[in-house]
């Protein structure tokens, strides 16, 4: 055969060929049925919408990217986020039923930049087995037995321990002292550390960079922040595992029996972590423990001032408490004290609320999952926003308004907004409905492992703050989502010492 009618030949197949790949995927499509995808739009070629989706804004709000998606497309939309196709939720029936399918419909998915700074063995990343086994551990640690026996009194000495070096008149960042009292409370209960050693102090200046990066663009590059961050994982990792050997070292000493009681000794005696996993364990835990309590006492520290109505009624509960105790000649807090704050209950309930310290969800479909009409495709991405159900007009009256007598079965008193301090009408209506409508904790087999015990620390450190202090807003602050909430300023208060105990 001669070289034209090779090339020829080649030619025409190849053409055949090609012919034939587009005959079968047209084919295809014609045969699949058409996916009947929620609304919305995927913005640019591989960023998405991202940019505007993470734009920084008030934490009060559900952004304004949100309002305008909700308002064009409805609760339910599609769009491209975080390199991938997504479907974003502000319905609160999708959220539930997300977070109730977790491991049969979906499953927890975050971005990778996550699993590369905190660990691949973090809670955060793990799913099926793994992450069940993990999660006994934690729920082990974070008990309701150990709240009783052992986290009440360690959550009440360090809240005095940060309440007690407030100067009367000085101005501060509250942040940082919310930051300071959760911290050292995780420190000493994952690892022994004493507040105020030199070591813990290091570990905690380590955390702060090592916090920047968690929130920065993933850019492991020389000078990024994402880079600054890896590097004091690594310094974090090996102060956690000298403790881990100098522990071993002690528990074949002592034969066995060990002094310190805290989760890096628990999981030594009765777990088969390996130390790669403890380590990423303890990193993770003094993550989830200590960023989200501390900003949520923040934010309560924030709504406060902006509603005489409840500081009054949150003193009057707490100097009767207080009171009886006295009487009883009793000093420290009691589990009975703790279940007598009810009203700051409801004040815990609205900052979580109306604050949101965790927004949303990340989740991917693990199946095509076809909801309200709507079809979920297997593999996207999917993100319930909690936020958004939280700040929903049509499940929450006036939601812009922090109002602690909406968790009341029977509210009293008045509410107070939280911007412009305008009171307005009593919401205690919708109760039952309220509570399956309100998930700060997430939800479902994933539910927050420390909410119990979040809940135990802003009542405690409510009960000392309101009975020994006035605080105003030294600076004008409020909180933002970068997304993870934050004051830009730090949250600046000048403190009086003022005794409410007659
Ligand atoms: C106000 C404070 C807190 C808030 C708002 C909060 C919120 C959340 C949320 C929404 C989740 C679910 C994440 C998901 O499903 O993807 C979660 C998980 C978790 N939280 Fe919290 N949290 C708080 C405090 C704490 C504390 C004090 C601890 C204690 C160490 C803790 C430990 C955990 C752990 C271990 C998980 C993972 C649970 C799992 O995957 O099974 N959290 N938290």
């Amino acid at each position: 055969m001669s070289d034209s009618h090779l090339t020829f030949f080649s030619l025409s197949s190849s053409i055949l060929a090609l012919l034939l790949i587009f005959i079968f995927i047209f084919k295809r499509k014609q045969t699949k049925p058409k996916l009947n995808l929620p609304p919305g739009k995927m913005g640019w070629p591989f960023l998405g919408e991202t940019i505007g989706y993470l734009k920084p804004y008030s934490a009060t709000t559900i952004g304004e990217f949100m309002d305008q998606h909700i308002a064009r497309y409805g609760k339910i939309y599609k769009s491209k986020l975080f390199g991938e196709p997504a479907i974003v939720s502000a319905d609160a029936g999708l959220n539930r039923f997300i977070l109730q399918n977790e491991g049969k419909l979906f499953e927890c998915s975050y971005p990778r930049s996550i699993g590369g700074i905190l660990g691949k063995w973090s809670m955060l990343v793990l799913v099926g087995d793994m992450h069940r086994d993990m999660r006994a551990i934690s729920l082990n640690f974070l008990s309701h037995g150990r709240l009783r026996t052992h986290l009440l009194k360690e959550v009440e000495n360090h809240t005095l321990l940060v309440l007690n070096s407030w100067k009367h008149n000085s101005t501060f960042s509250a942040q940082d002292e919310a930051k300071r009292f959760t911290f050292n409370l995780m420190a000493k209960h994952i690892m022994s550390l004493d507040p105020g050693n030199v070591e813990t102090e290091k570990l905690k200046e380590e955390y702060v960079t090592f916090m920047k990066g968690v929130v920065s663009a993933p850019l492991n590059l020389p000078g990024t922040a994402y880079r600054r961050a890896l590097k004091s994982r690594s310094t974090i990792l090996k102060f956690i595992e000298g403790k881990m050997t100098e522990r071993v070292r002690k528990m074949e000493e002592e034969n066995e029996s060990l002094e310190e009681d805290d989760l890096l000794g628990w999981v030594l005696k009765h777990s088969n972590l390996s130390t790669e996993q403890i380590l990423d364990l303890v990193l993770s835990l003094l993550f989830a423990g200590h960023e989200t309590s501390s900003v949520a006492i923040a934010l309560a520290i924030y709504f406060l001032p902006g509603c005489p109505q409840a500081m009054e009624q949150l003193r009057e509960e707490h100097s009767e408490i207080a009171r009886t105790k006295k009487q009883a000649g009793e000093v420290e807090l009691t589990w009975d004290d703790y279940k007598r704050m009810e009203f700051t209950q409801c004040v815990v309930n609205e900052t979580l609320r109306l604050g949101n310290v965790v927004r949303y969800l990340h989740r991917k479909a693990l199946k095509d999952v076809r909801y309200k009409g709507y079809d979920i495709p297997c593999g996207w991405k999917v993100l319930p926003v909690i936020a958004a159900v939280h700040l929903d007009p049509s499940l929450f009256d006036q939601p812009q308004q922090f109002n602690p007598w909406r968790w009341q079965i029977n509210g009293r008193r008045g509410s107070c907004s939280s911007s412009n301090g305008s009171s307005s009408t009593i919401n205690a209506n919708n109760n039952n409905t309220t509570n399956n409508l309100f998930l700060p904790f997430g939800g479902g087999p994933r539910l927050c492992a420390g909410s119990e015990l979040a809940k135990l620390e802003m009542a405690v450190f409510i009960h000392h703050l309101v009975l020994n202090y006035q605080w105003e807003l030294a600076d004008s602050d409020q909180p933002y989502v970068y997304p993870f909430v934050d004051f830009p300023k730090g949250l600046p208060i000048t403190v009086q010492n003022h005794s409410y105990l007659s």
